[in-house]
């Protein structure tokens, strides 16, 4: 036979998935497994976009949508940022896709060529990684801080950057360690992306997910940074709509033109009902984001003041997204074999920090999008295993 594709032989499979999967495992041979591993609201989404969808397939909204996204979605979009992000764009600068993952793809394989460098922040989500690898381009780790809250800075930036630099990738709130990004760190960026010629991508997709008055800024809204930044956002994180598989990004016109090339000639579009409830969810009430952050807000609370009670972990308080990124300081055990004994011994499936980049090692994530019993439980567990690591 054939050898098969050489690029895709050298991406990792997923480590949350991996995680997902044994928890998934464990509690089907019954074992009282509480999942901590995985990335989604345990809420349902709200039932007037559910209706919105519901109603428009009755209405005959079941044909093939303009590739690149529906007029009035285009326009919620472009309403909305305008109205949140203080970001000023036209429909042709903006692409619906299906999920924020795929926005993501798409703006890579917009801008990059084989043999560029991209900048990756290390913690970072699992996917970034890999998604530069096959453009055929190189992820190039720019390791911060834990220490130092995971802080960006110009000198961090600067040490990585080659002449084939070609873009920097960011995440606020971010995933995994929940920092968001301050309007000192969000200069640096600038300075370094404007000096450097670089690409910006902001993959905002936990934006509304703030708590103690953190506040989220858009790089795009920097006039500095406005035409070279492609931002990805998505339903899936505040409307709890993952399963719909629902996304966008919006950034320069010629960045946006290649990508709907890329996507007419690929995937075709998002479906066309679920872009008819994306607009609803823009344009319609805002209280179910705030009711679910709300409960976001109480769990991390609740986790925080637990934890801190925990000898041998430390736990930063997050300012945004869903998860606690937990130092296990009473141990020098690596993060894998962490994950591996809290689920074996505690039945808890969480994902190891190593899966986020090196500076991720001794760190474990878990997702709060998670029923308060369970995270009650997972305190418990700790307690008692902890002392014996
Ligand atoms: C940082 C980050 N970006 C993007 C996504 C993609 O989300 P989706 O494809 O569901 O819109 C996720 C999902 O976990 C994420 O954590």
């Amino acid at each position: 036979m054939q050898p098969l594709s050489t690029l895709l032989q050298t991406v990792p499979a997923s480590v949350t998935a991996m995680m997902m999967q044994k928890g998934r495992e464990l509690k089907a041979a019954g074992v009282d497994v509480v999942n901590l591993a995985g990335g989604e609201p345990d809420f349902n989404t709200p039932e007037h976009i559910i209706r919105a969808a519901h109603e428009a397939m009755l209405a005959g909204d079941t044909h093939y949508p303009t590739s690149w996204g529906s007029p009035v979605l285009l326009e919620a979009i472009v309403n909305k940022l305008a109205r949140e992000n203080d970001v000023r764009v036209t429909p042709a600068q903006i692409m619906v896709t299906p999920g924020g993952k795929w926005a993501i793809y798409a703006t890579l394989a917009a801008t990059l060529n084989p043999g560029d460098e991209v900048l990756v922040l290390d913690p970072s989500w699992v996917s970034y990684g890999p998604m530069v690898t096959l453009q055929g381009a190189t992820p190039v780790r720019v390791t911060l801080d834990g220490n130092d809250n995971f802080r960006i800075t110009r000198e961090r930036l600067e040490a990585h950057i080659t002449p084939r630099t070609k873009l920097i990738m960011l995440n606020s709130p971010n995933n995994p360690t929940g920092r968001v990004i301050t309007r000192e760190e969000l200069a640096a960026l600038a300075t370094t992306a404007t000096a450097h010629d670089l690409y910006v991508l902001s993959d905002e997709i936990y934006e509304h997910i703030l708590y103690d008055g953190a506040v989220h800024y858009s790089p795009a809204a920097m006039p500095e940074l406005a035409d070279r930044t492609i931002i990805v956002n998505g339903f899936s994180k505040a409307y709890a709509m993952t399963g719909w598989r629902l996304g966008w990004m919006a950034g320069p016109a010629e960045v946006i033109k290649l990508a709907r090339t890329l996507q007419t000639q690929s995937i075709t579009s998002a479906a066309s009902f679920t872009m008819t409830a994306g607009a609803v969810a823009l344009d319609g009430p805002q209280a179910c984001v705030r009711e679910m952050t709300a409960a976001y807000a109480a769990r991390r609370r609740f986790m925080l003041d637990a934890l801190e009670e925990i000898p041998g972990i430390e736990c930063a308080p997050i300012e945004g997204a869903f998860y606690l990124f937990p130092r296990f300081t009473a141990t020098d055990k690596d993060s894998l074999t962490l994950a591996q004994i809290l689920l074996d011994e505690a039945h808890i499936a969480t994902t190891p920090g190593i899966a986020f980049g090196a500076a991720g090692e001794s760190h474990i994530r878990f997702s709060i999008a998670t029923h308060m019993e369970d995270l009650e439980k997972t305190v418990e567990r700790l307690a008692r295993l902890v002392p014996n690591l």
